[in-house]
């Protein structure tokens, strides 16, 4: 028994049934004892009472030697196994059924219990009769009277030894019963708290091999009840932190690979002027690109911080009116350098010129943004760009649509992916990091909004939700 649990079950549950026993055993052998008892106090009464008409004729005559009186208290007495005494009004012992007990002929009875049969009363007693008798017994008076005048009394003992004898050896049984029944008891208790303890014992071991870093491990609890239950979440939660370390191994790799690269460029640049493989009049070009990877390293990590400030919540979000076909407008203007230079078709579709939303707008402009770089970014030349507003009950739907190399709709649920590039990203434009998206989607998961991407033949299209006001 090493743990408390199992301790404390086994205690409470053994005071429990220790009590319990104990109170039937008292029971049982209180039964036993006066069963016994009054049964042959109620033999003993009917003998007697027997015995005091023929003694009442003897006691009427006086004569204590009658020879057919003795006989018959000694036939009884063997019957019986019990002892009598007839005695008459004074309390003298006239006449016994032993001649054993002949020495107590002419002895008498203390006051006190002639008294009562004077009064018609029967006497009751255990012991050995005020010293009269040489071993415990049971003694039943019972008064005689003769014409309705007290005459005196029959009084049988019965040996108390035998029925000790026989209680004795019911107790025994019983006491055995009690102890086997206790023991088969307390096995059951045992088997029954090794069920619950054992399973437990099981979970907390897990839990401590989980905390050591070992997240592959499983419960496997078969009890069909609460435990089982708590083993299922228990195995959950595993494979959530399993999840979730593979996830942060998966960041810290790519988070490296990322930063590695323009780190690699710009520690091979320096080296090359720093001990003149580079020409001094190629420096100032070799230069301006180590400016640009640096600028890129500062972009990367402040995307990666304002992702995992999103993602803690620290989103501090302030809701506004504001009106939302406007804002994409003014958004798009940013871009008309590219648009032009890429010579894309952009069309923009507006279900009313006046929208209203109510959102945050800092941060739906960042959404924008986000979007927006990536269809202009995307869009091979001479492409198309379609925008749309959309307003349903309660909500607008944005809508953005780009021409361009379709996505298979396994490609499509990875864009939201920390660091997940389309192949389109990594060649031509490898100015993206794959963590535009995962922003996007950490905002408007934020803002309570709904954000989803489909594709065709040739096309893609972002949509997202906004409050209206
Ligand atoms: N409008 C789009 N048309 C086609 N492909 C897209 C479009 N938007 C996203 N993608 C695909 O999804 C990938 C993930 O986009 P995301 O914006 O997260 O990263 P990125 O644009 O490559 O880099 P970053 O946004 O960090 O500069 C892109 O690399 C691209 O393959
Ligand atoms: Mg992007």
């Amino acid at each position: 028994m090493r743990n408390s649990i199992q301790k404390k079950l086994f205690i409470t549950y053994g005071i429990a049934i220790i009590i319990g026993f104990a109170i039937l055993a008292l029971t049982l052998l209180k039964i036993f004892d006066r069963y016994f008892i009054e049964n042959r106090k109620e033999l003993l009464y009917e003998q007697g009472r027997k015995v005091a008409r023929e003694a009442a004729s003897v006691l009427y005559l006086g004569n204590p030697d009658s020879k057919s009186l003795i006989n018959d208290l000694q036939v009884l007495d063997k019957f019986l196994n019990a002892h009598i005494w007839v005695v008459n009004g004074e309390g003298t012992v006239i006449a016994v059924s032993g001649s054993r007990e002949d020495s107590l002929l002419g002895r008498r009875v203390s006051e006190e219990k002639l008294c009562i049969l004077a009064k018609g009363e029967s006497i009751e007693a255990r012991g050995n009769f005020e010293g009269m008798l040489s071993e415990p017994s049971l003694t039943v008076g019972y008064p005689v009277f003769v014409n309705g005048r007290f005459s005196g009394g029959v009084l049988v003992h019965a040996s108390l030894l035998e029925i000790q004898g026989n209680l004795r050896e019911i107790y025994r049984l019983t006491l055995w019963a009690i102890l086997v029944s206790v023991a088969v008891a307390y096995g059951i208790l045992y088997i029954q708290i090794r069920r619950i303890s054992d399973p437990l014992r099981e979970i907390s071991e897990a839990a401590r091999v989980i905390a050591g870093g070992e997240f592959q491990r499983r419960l496997d609890i078969k009890t069909g009840d609460e435990i089982e239950e708590l083993g299922r979440s228990f195995n959950n939660m595993a494979e959530s932190l399993e999840k979730i370390e593979e996830n942060r191994r998966n960041l810290i790799a790519n988070i490296s690979h990322d930063l590695r690269s323009p780190m690699t460029s710009i520690r091979g640049f320096i080296e090359g002027i720093v001990d003149g493989t580079i020409p001094e009049d190629r420096r100032e070009h070799y230069l301006s690109i180590v400016l640009e990877e640096s600028k890129r390293l500062i972009e990367i990590t402040n995307e990666l911080l304002e992702l995992s400030n999103i993602q803690q919540g620290r989103l501090e979000i302030r809701e506004e009116a504001f009106e939302l076909n406007e804002t994409i407008r003014k958004k798009f203007i940013a871009y008309e350098k590219r648009i032009t230079e890429k010579k894309l078709n952009v069309t923009f579709s507006i279900c009313e010129e006046r929208i209203m939303a109510m959102s945050d707008k800092g941060l739906i402009e960042r959404v924008l943004s986000n979007l927006l770089d990536n269809a202009v970014k995307f869009t091979p030349e001479m492409g198309s760009i379609e925008i749309r507003t959309l307003s349903k009950e309660g909500s607008i739907t944005v809508e953005i649509k780009n021409t361009g190399e379709s996505i298979n709709s396994k490609e499509l649920t990875k864009v939201w992916e920390r660091f997940y590039k389309g192949d389109a990203s990594r060649g031509l434009y490898k100015g993206g990091y794959g963590l535009g998206l995962s922003i996007v989607k950490e905002i408007i998961s934020q803002l309570n909004e709904k954000i989803w991407v489909s594709g065709g033949e040739g096309y893609v299209v972002f949509a997202f939700t906004v409050k209206k006001a």
